[in-house]
C-alpha cells in the first residue's frame, strides 16, 4: 500500500470541518494523516479537536507578528518539521499571500461556503438568499494569490427553501462541507498518484 501524505490543517475556530477530516483519515484507505494542526487563534475548539485526536496542535496567534511577512515565515518555519505534503485550509481566517502560496503552489486547498464563483468572501449564505439563489453548497478549491478563485476540486449542493435564515441555509451546508472535504481530498491525491 502506498505511504499516506502527510497534511497541515489550518484552523481558527471550531473545526468542525477539521473533525470531518480527523474521521475520514481513520479509513485504512484515506490517503493521508494529518500531521499537524495549526491556529492562528489561541484556545479555539479546533485544537481540543485535534488533542483529542493525539494529533500534534500548534498555536500561531498571528497578532503576535509585526506583518503578514513575519506571520508567514513563521508558518512557513513551523511547518518544516512535518513534511507536508497538502495543506488544507478549514476555516482558516487569515489571508496568505503570494509570500507563503509559492512555497506551496498546487498544495494548498480551501473550502468555502458558496458554490464558487458565487459568493465569494464573508456572509456567503446572506448573500445567497438576498440574491434569491434557488440553491446553495461548498466549494473545495485550490488557493491562488486572489481570494476564493483556485481551480475548484469539488462542489457538492443544496437547495435553499422558502424562509431559509443565513443560520437555516449554513447548516444544512455545513453538512455537505463535512462530506465535500474528505472527498477533496480524497480526489485530489487518488488523481495525483
Ligand atoms: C466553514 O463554513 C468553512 O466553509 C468556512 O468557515 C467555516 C469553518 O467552520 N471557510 P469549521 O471551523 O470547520 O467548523
Amino acid at each position: 500500500m502506498k505511504a499516506k501524505k502527510r497534511l497541515a490543517v489550518l484552523i481558527s475556530g471550531r473545526g468542525s470541518n477539521l473533525q470531518s477530516i480527523i474521521d475520514a483519515c481513520k479509513a485504512p484507505d484515506f490517503p493521508a494523516e494529518i500531521a499537524v494542526v495549526v491556529s492562528n487563534i489561541p484556545d479555539v475548539f479546533g485544537l481540543e479537536r485535534a488533542r483529542l485526536a493525539h494529533i500534534p496542535a500548534l498555536t500561531l496567534p498571528h497578532i503576535n507578528y509585526q506583518d503578514r511577512t513575519a506571520f508567514e515565515d513563521a508558518l512557513l518555519t513551523a511547518l518544516l518539521p512535518y513534511q507536508i505534503d497538502l495543506i488544507c485550509l478549514a476555516g482558516f481566517m487569515r489571508l496568505l499571500t503570494p509570500h507563503f502560496l509559492q512555497h506551496w503552489t498546487g498544495r494548498i486547498i480551501n473550502i468555502h461556503p458558496s458554490l464558487l464563483p458565487l459568493h465569494k468572501g464573508l456572509d456567503t449564505h446572506a448573500k445567497a438568499i438576498a440574491a434569491g439563489n434557488t440553491e446553495a453548497g461548498c466549494t473545495v478549491h485550490h488557493v491562488t494569490a486572489e481570494m476564493d478563485s483556485g481551480d475548484i476540486i469539488l462542489q457538492r449542493r443544496v437547495p435553499i427553501i422558502s424562509g431559509d435564515t443565513p443560520d437555516t441555509l449554513a447548516a444544512r451546508v455545513l453538512e455537505q462541507e463535512h462530506i465535500a472535504y474528505p472527498a477533496a481530498i480524497r480526489k485530489l491525491l487518488c488523481s495525483a498518484s
